[in-house]
């Protein structure tokens, strides 16, 4: 780790483009009751969409509840430069390091996985999980967000319909092929986007192209996924280099907090609590009137006049509702909290995704050497201060996706399995190029192998699960971490679309001329099917998208929570925005609908609905 370290060192001292300061006219005071008209639990990526937007509301007041606080100011470097965020503390091992803006959660062990416990990368800071995640940013297909409104039964939540809140939430800026490789020119469609309407997330694409995706592109279109298709209008099928949540000022992390809350700062109408964490949401009969709140041992009161709307992230959203005595009726009782509303959905059908591949040494420089050598970590920290190179690409470039080809030969019932759970635009695998090593991600250290060779990955996630996992609390205290089950692989069909995409990225690779000697890992002895699937239960690691834990449907669907304004059925002025309302979880990366929802209930409230 020297050489890391040495580069962070150097970074610490260069850095000064930390947002750090939350004025004081936006600055709620902790340990002292207070009440607003709506307070939001969470200041995460659509707690701090919705507030800042609620907050633009003529003579709304709103309070932001945060657990965390800035982590440009508690991580700084590490969050804040894109080639970091993924080099460091995502590791599945629980003995990974632990950084201060994370809650650093362990999953119950993963029968899919081997029993493994799995340890949980989660934002604990003002952005949420978009001060940690990998920053690309792209949209599910028009079949997935028409399959949502088919679901809840409101056409309100159709591609039609939700596309101009994606625009909304966004302002979308050009490559600098100026700064990026001329072997990594990029192809979008401008209509996804709309800058007219002044969208506060910047996404654009970092000035560095993988010299690895090159060729991860190459070994995609060998296996028919053709090259150039563009991620934010509708489809996904074939490769594309990914946008990304970059400022293309300074090539910096892009995350909720510098986008809506920045621009949301100076309104006084908006406070932001931190390192204030949530305990309890009060009610008078059924009707929600404020949160319970502790601030460094201190606690305190914050009412709510019209709403408290709960954005605390698909494992504390349902964790918050039960200790606050909404949920499975059973739960609550066998950890002594008294029934508010027995609702059986809240903390099921959690959804996911997860990632495994197989990796080369190769004949292009890769990520890897940044980790080992101090003579490329200096070069690509002089690079970063000029706004190029390694650091600012979030640790992969080009990114597929396909519906798995006949010729994978999936059974039929996996296939009718998918085309009765899936509409037909909604691909079954995506494929990630990774500058790096595939081999279970215990920690950054696994990248350290050093014997003079480069190493990427192509790595699949299956984007259509039909496995389902589970949160549910362990006592009746907030603080009590909530047990997690992801329930990777326990669906068959998922074991066998697994394989199916393990064995595609073997075809992809043949496809490329830069691999040195044989696979490196697995090593081309694993072959049979059985030998893979246990390959991929024992290094598959998750791609951190939970959701669907408060799902919403309609109230005669017995495992919906929310309405589709977000509501929380059979109480009143109470909602949960976030990735946990989603009742199907889209393929790809949800970050863009995270903004997108908490964009679109905002205006809902505005509406009256
Ligand atoms: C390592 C990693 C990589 C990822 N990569 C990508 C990617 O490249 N692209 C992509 O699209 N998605 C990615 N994701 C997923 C994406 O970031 C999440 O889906 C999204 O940020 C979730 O938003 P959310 O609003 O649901 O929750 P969050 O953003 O997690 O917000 C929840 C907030 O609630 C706070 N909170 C929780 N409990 C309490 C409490 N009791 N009191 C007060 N505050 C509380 C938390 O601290 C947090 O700030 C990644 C995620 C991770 C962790
Ligand atoms: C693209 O350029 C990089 C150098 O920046 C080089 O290493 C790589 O081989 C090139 N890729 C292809 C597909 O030619
Ligand atoms: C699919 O089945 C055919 C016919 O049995 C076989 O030739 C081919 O190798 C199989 N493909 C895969 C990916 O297993
Ligand atoms: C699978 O379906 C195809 C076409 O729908 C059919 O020809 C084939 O016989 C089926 N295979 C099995 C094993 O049922
Ligand atoms: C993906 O694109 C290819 C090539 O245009 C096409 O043949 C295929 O049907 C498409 N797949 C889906 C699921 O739309
Ligand atoms: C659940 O609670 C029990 C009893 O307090 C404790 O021993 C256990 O470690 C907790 N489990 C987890 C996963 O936190």
């Amino acid at each position: 780790m020297h050489s890391l370290k040495y580069l962070l060192l150097g970074l610490h001292v260069l850095s000064s483009q930390a947002n750090s300061v939350i004025p004081i006219e936006n600055f709620g005071a902790p340990g002292i009751d207070a009440t607003y008209d709506y307070v939001v639990v969470g200041g995460g990526t659509s707690g701090l969409t919705i507030a800042a937007r609620l907050a633009e509301t003529s003579g709304a007041t709103v309070a932001v509840l945060e657990a965390g606080g800035l982590y440009e100011v508690e991580a700084p470097l590490l969050s804040v430069i894109p080639g970091l965020a993924a080099a460091v503390n995502t590791g599945t091992s629980p003995d990974d390091d632990s950084l201060l803006i994370d809650w650093n959660f362990d999953t119950v062990p993963q029968t899919g996985a081997n029993n493994r416990v799995l340890r949980y990368a989660r934002g604990k800071c003002l952005g949420g999980s978009s001060g940690r995640n990998f920053m690309v940013y792209h949209r599910g297909t028009k079949g997935t967000f028409d399959k949502w409104a088919e679901l809840i039964g409101d056409t309100a939540w159709s591609w039609a319909s939700v596309l101009p809140f994606f625009k909304k939430s966004t302002t979308l800026t050009p490559p600098d092929m100026s700064k990026r490789q001329s072997n990594a020119s990029i192809f979008y469609d401008p209509v996804g986007f709309d800058n007219s309407l002044n969208g506060p997330l910047q996404v654009t694409w970092p000035n560095h192209g993988s010299p690895l995706s090159t060729y991860v592109e190459v070994g995609l279109a060998s296996i028919g996924l053709l090259p150039d298709t563009d991620l934010n209008t509708g489809t996904l099928n074939g490769s594309s280099w990914a946008s990304v949540t970059v400022n293309p000022k300074d090539q910096s992390r892009e995350s909720s907090e510098t986008s809506f809350l920045d621009q949301a700062l100076g309104n006084s109408k908006l406070k932001v609590y931190q390192h204030a964490f949530a305990k309890q949401i009060l009610f008078s009969g059924t009707t929600a009137t404020g949160v319970k709140v502790d601030t460094f041992g201190v606690g305190y009161t914050i009412k709510a006049k019209k709403e408290v709307i709960v954005s605390a992230g698909a494992f504390q959203s349902p964790q918050l509702l039960m200790v606050s005595g909404i949920g499975p009726q059973a739960t609550l009782q066998s950890k002594g909290i008294s029934v508010l509303k027995d609702l059986p959905g809240v903390g099921q059908n959690l959804m996911d995704h997860f990632l495994f591949g197989i990796t080369y040494r190769v004949n292009v420089v890769t990520a890897t050497r940044l980790l080992l050598d101090l003579v490329s970590a200096a070069d690509a920290l002089t690079q970063y201060l000029a706004q190029k190179g390694p650091l600012t690409a979030p640790g992969f470039g080009v990114i597929g996706y396909e519906k798995l080809p006949a010729s994978a030969n999936l059974s039929n019932s996996s296939r009718a399995a998918l085309d009765a759970a899936f509409p037909s635009d909604w691909p079954d695998v995506e494929y990630i190029g990774i500058d790096g090593i595939m081999n279970g991600w215990k920690n950054a250290d696994d990248q350290k192998v050093d014997d003079g060779y480069n190493y990427g990955g192509i790595s699949a996630a299956l984007v259509a699960p039909l496995s389902r996992g589970s949160i549910t609390i362990n006592s009746s205290k907030m603080e009590d971490p909530p047990l997690i089950d992801l329930g990777y692989l326990t669906h068959p069909a998922d074991a066998e679309v697994a394989v199916a995409a393990f064995k595609r990225t073997r075809q992809a690779w043949a496809g490329t001329d830069i691999t040195l000697g044989d696979e490196y890992l697995p090593g081309p002895a694993m072959d049979t099917d059985a030998s893979i699937l246990e390959y991929i239960r024992e290094t598959l690691v998750p791609v951190w998208h939970p959701s669907g834990t408060c799902k919403m449907g309609a109230s005669s669907d017995p495992e919906a929570v929310v309405d589709s304004n977000g509501r929380v059925h059979g109480v009143k002025n109470l909602r949960v925005v976030d990735a946990s309302i989603f009742p199907v979880l889209p393929p790809g990366h949800p970050q863009s609908a995270c903004y997108m929802v908490a964009e679109k209930i905002a205006q809902d409230i505005k509406d009256g609905n």
